[in-house]
């Protein structure tokens, strides 16, 4: 029996029942795998992951619906954003059925782990990474291929107030033509220090400018940005330094589509922070969370007096109202899995 306060739930991981494992050759497909009991994995500390940051992962959520649904939003996409970075490893490239398949089978594994309806959801975590020992520089030779699962709730711990983010020039994300726009393990080790100084200075989140001539905005450490100013939503195009995310699109789709908002993949400078409206992240952790203040060189903006604007409570309530089945699925964006 399961002992969860699905109030209590953070963005932290919970041991679940079994997660799945499976392997492959640098010259075979993904063909074989098994779930197998939540645990520790043991590892060469020669592995290619851990000496040359092998690996790529995703974010996927599942969902309790009103109707008493489980569901996948948007799981193809990951999927091909998988096959995606896989490729640009040096990995023996991810087949979307197989990635599909391998979080069915997690989810239905650990179906008790989803949380109630309005609850939270449950975060799965698809990562892969080259596992054989190795010296020199090259792909590895044997990759893993791993799914596990934790129910999550609000993934700041402040719940959705708005986020207090510091714009840095001190430190980039990516470089263009790098690896910014898959979902490659590294990116995320090069926000940890700006992160954690952040942190200690009072600020939820950092936003980086590009590489190449440090003036544009391209994303937060753990989402995508987007500013509403004058009836025009825009968000930094996806330029090959900017991750692809695919709450990014969805907002797009529906802000467009559902809520007759003119949509711009642009570029966006510290300029437009001051000028904005509004201001709020995406991804599929954080969801669609508002921003309430932004700091550049001392320089604090203070947006929509630092409340939730009415177009971030429309975008998102029109999210989760299609994640929970609240709203009509009109673009087919989820897989019913019970
Ligand atoms: C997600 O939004 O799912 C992410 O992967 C971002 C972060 C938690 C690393």
């Amino acid at each position: 029996m399961i002992n969860i306060q699905w109030d209590k739930l953070g963005f932290d991981v919970v041991p679940t029942k079994s997660m799945f494992k499976a392997t492959c050759s640098q010259n075979e497909t993904w063909k074989n795998g098994a779930i197998v009991p939540y645990g520790n994995i043991e590892l060469s500390p020669a592995a290619n992951v851990l000496n040359y940051g092998q690996g790529a992962f995703e974010g996927v959520k599942a969902f309790r619906t009103i109707k008493g649904n489980i569901v996948l939003f948007r799981a193809d996409k990951n999927a091909a954003r998988m096959a995606f970075s896989t490729r640009r490893l040096c990995i023996p490239e991810m087949d979307t059925q197989f990635f599909m398949d391998a979080v069915m089978k997690t989810v239905k594994d650990n179906i008790d782990y989803v949380p109630p309806y309005g609850k939270g959801s449950l975060y799965i975590r698809p990562v892969i990474w080259g596992t054989s020992a190795g010296l020199g520089v090259k792909p590895a030779s044997d990759y893993t291929f791993m799914v596990f699962v934790t129910p999550v709730g609000p993934y700041f711990k402040k719940g959705i107030r708005p986020l207090n983010l510091k714009i840095t020039d001190q430190y980039h994300r990516a470089a263009p033509k790098g690896i910014g726009n898959i979902k490659a393990i590294g990116n995320y080790s090069a926000s940890l220090y700006p992160l954690s100084q952040a942190k200690d200075e009072g600020y939820d989140e950092v936003v980086y400018l590009d590489a190449a001539d440090g003036k544009r905005i391209e994303e937060v450490g753990s989402a995508n940005f987007f500013i509403y100013k004058d009836g025009v939503l825009k968000t930094p195009s996806l330029s090959g330094s900017i991750l692809g995310g695919v709450t990014r699109d969805s907002v797009c789709v529906v802000a467009k589509d559902v809520l007759n908002i003119e949509v711009e993949e642009t570029d966006l400078y510290i300029d437009d922070i001051e000028h904005a409206d509004e201001i709020f992240c995406t991804g599929t952790a954080v969801v669609v969370s508002p921003v309430g203040k932004i700091t550049f060189n001392e320089k604090t903006y203070e947006i929509n007096q630092n409340e939730m604007g009415p177009i971030t409570k429309k975008i998102r309530e029109t999210i989760l109202a299609i994640q929970r089945e609240e709203s009509e699925d009109i673009y087919g964006w989820l897989k019913q899995i019970r």
